[in-house]
């Protein structure tokens, strides 16, 4: 099983950038994290960060025979129809992250281009987020194995 985490625009600042709304932990700390927990899993990981739609696209088309996609698209969340369609031609099963309550904060936050055509969408969880998205792809993965 093997499952790409796609994160986006200024999540490379993650521990610098605004901790009260995104926290501490860098996004090396929170892959390290998502790299033990996958393997414990079992599961095949790789990340991929960019601050360009175009290279975020091109890393899902890459991608595009890979099992699962956890996605924080950063800003583009809310504006990159791009992305969308990228998720939505491969089909790759995917749960968008976002750390902070995107539904809490501005108005323009509150929509995404993800949010209808993904499996799932975890928001405000902070990292734990990302870990919780790799256990439901492991748990709805491993279930379609079986089935
Ligand atoms: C974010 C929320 C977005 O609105 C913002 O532009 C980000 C991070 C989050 O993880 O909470 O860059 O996706």
């Amino acid at each position: 099983m093997r499952i790409l985490v796609l994160n986006g625009p200024n999540l490379n600042l993650l521990g610098r950038r605004e901790p009260e709304i995104y926290g501490r932990q860098t996004l090396s700390d929170i892959e390290g994290l998502l790299r033990g927990r996958a393997n414990d899993l079992g599961v095949e990981i790789a990340f991929t960060q960019s601050n360009s739609e175009g290279a975020l696209v091109d890393a899902i088309q890459a991608h595009a025979d890979w099992d699962g996609l956890i996605v924080n698209a950063g800003a583009y969340t809310h504006t990159s129809l791009a992305i969308a369609d990228a998720i939505q031609a491969t089909q790759i099963l995917t749960v968008e992250v976002h750390l902070s309550n995107i539904y809490a904060r501005e108005r323009f936050r509150h929509r995404s281009f993800l949010a209808p055509i993904v499996w799932g969408q975890i928001s405000g969880l902070g990292y734990h987020g990302y870990l919780a998205a790799l256990d439901a792809l492991h748990r709805r993965l491993s279930d379609r194995a079986t089935a």
